[in-house]
């Protein structure tokens, strides 16, 4: 079976740090693990990352999905696939949830007509668990803001987007249950680290 875990959530809800400390718990476990993200996974996908985030442009609602979409299938194909080969644990942070979530509820996109070109992206890899960090809004926004990185053209979106694409996470999770795991998102890393490692065993 494939170990293949993506990461998701709105921005500031701490999937990045808990990627980071989960991948920290399997190694000590013996385990071989890769992390990667998306976008940015690859030389050309840090290209591409570079385009999407760059205040300098504002891509209009089609172009800024297949930037991610082209993003992804370089990075399935390159590392993510390779890695699942030599049967190692692969955590991503972002993949198709958060192109659902941020392109498809959060922009003014037609859904139903695009999900097969989510679908294709994939390259027929879906992640086997997914850990979506579920945290309100306006933590999270305080959260991004707080930080010492310069914030990005999709961080500085309004309130009123960030709700959508949460909401475009809370419809995810309810037509994939199985995949989708919902974690409480509130409180210190080490507890949330807690609720991810008790799914995880
Ligand atoms: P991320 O790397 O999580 O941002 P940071 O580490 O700077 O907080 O993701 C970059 C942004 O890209 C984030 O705002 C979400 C967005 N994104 C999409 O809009 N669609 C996608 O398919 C993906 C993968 C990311």
């Amino acid at each position: 079976m494939n170990h293949f875990i993506s990461f998701e959530g709105i921005d500031g809800c701490g999937k990045s740090t808990q990627l980071q400390l989960t991948a920290q718990w399997l190694r000590q476990k013996g385990h071989q693990v890769l992390t990667t993200r998306q976008p940015g996974g690859t030389d050309l996908g840090k290209e591409i990352r570079h385009l999407l985030l760059d205040e300098r442009f504002s891509p209009i609602p089609e172009t800024e999905l297949l930037l991610f979409l082209a993003d992804r299938t370089e990075h399935v194909k390159r590392v993510i696939q390779p890695a699942l080969q030599r049967g190692e644990w692969v955590l991503c942070d972002r993949y198709t949830d958060s192109t659902f979530a941020y392109q498809l509820a959060a922009r003014p996109l037609a859904e139903q007509d695009l999900l097969p070109l989510l679908h294709f992206a994939q390259l027929g890899y879906e992640p086997s668990q997914t850990m979506w960090l579920d945290l309100d809004v306006e933590q999270a926004m305080l959260r991004t803001q707080q930080r010492e990185e310069q914030q990005n053209r999709l961080d500085k979106e309004k309130q009123s987007f960030h709700a959508a694409v949460l909401k475009g996470f809370q419809q995810r999770a309810q037509s994939h249950p199985q995949r989708m795991q919902r974690i409480d998102a509130n409180g210190d890393s080490q507890t949330v680290q807690q609720r991810i490692r008790d799914l995880l065993i």
